[in-house]
């Protein structure tokens, strides 16, 4: 990817395609966007702030929460996370988790449900990129990173500039001028931020 060097993902040039197909494979004609097909703005610039700062990850355990494409759990082991888990609801996303992971010569354990009922995940550090798209996820990530950050866990977000981000509980720590790989967002470039929890 030219934004994150040496990171190889599968990724779709358009959304449309893709989206029809997953619909004709699961036979649902509301089947959710392939988000996995995409690398999307947080993401990106979380995957450049670890690429920057390393030791955040570093002989530590990472988890990735709503990882989509694998990306943000793919560069951290990158940078030398010992063990890394990418969390994803759509199984599609977990597929392509695999594939990436695989294309990147990394091991990424999966986890195909939704851990935001559940206790913080047996890790070192949270990455949460591009998880305030839409009202579902942006509700609950945020008392979950919280009860994370509470139980000793460190987390770090990237986002794009999304409305549902709840800036008055974030910390900016850094930003980038990212590029996203989605013509859902007409391959914009964006203001990623990267954010701890206040
Ligand atoms: C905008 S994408 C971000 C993907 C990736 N982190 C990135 O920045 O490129 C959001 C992802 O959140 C996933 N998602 C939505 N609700 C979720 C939940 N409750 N638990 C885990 N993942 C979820 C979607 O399936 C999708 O892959």
């Amino acid at each position: 990817m030219p934004w994150l060097d040496g990171i190889r993902l599968h990724l779709a040039d358009e959304v449309f395609p893709v989206w029809h197909a997953v619909q004709l494979e699961t036979g649902d004609p509301d089947a959710p966007i392939p988000f996995w097909a995409f690398a999307w703005g947080g993401g990106l610039a979380l995957g450049r702030y670890l690429r920057d700062h390393p030791d955040v990850v570093a002989g530590r355990r990472v988890f990735d929460l709503a990882s989509g494409s694998g990306l943000c759990a793919i560069v951290a082991m990158d940078v030398g996370a010992v063990s890394a888990s990418a969390s994803d609801i759509d199984p599609f996303a977990i597929a392509a988790i695999r594939l990436n992971a695989r294309a990147n010569g990394h091991r990424v354990g999966v986890v195909a449900r939704d851990v935001l009922d559940e206790p913080p995940p047996d890790a070192d550090v949270i990455l949460a990129g591009d998880c305030w798209y839409e009202e579902p996820l942006a509700r609950r990530a945020l008392p979950w990173l919280q009860r994370a950050r509470d139980a000793g866990l460190e987390v770090v977000i990237g986002d794009p500039g999304r409305d549902h981000l709840p800036v008055t509980d974030l910390v900016e720590i850094a930003t980038y001028d990212a590029r996203t790989t989605s013509h859902l967002e007409d391959l914009r470039r964006t203001q990623a931020r990267i954010f701890r929890l206040r």
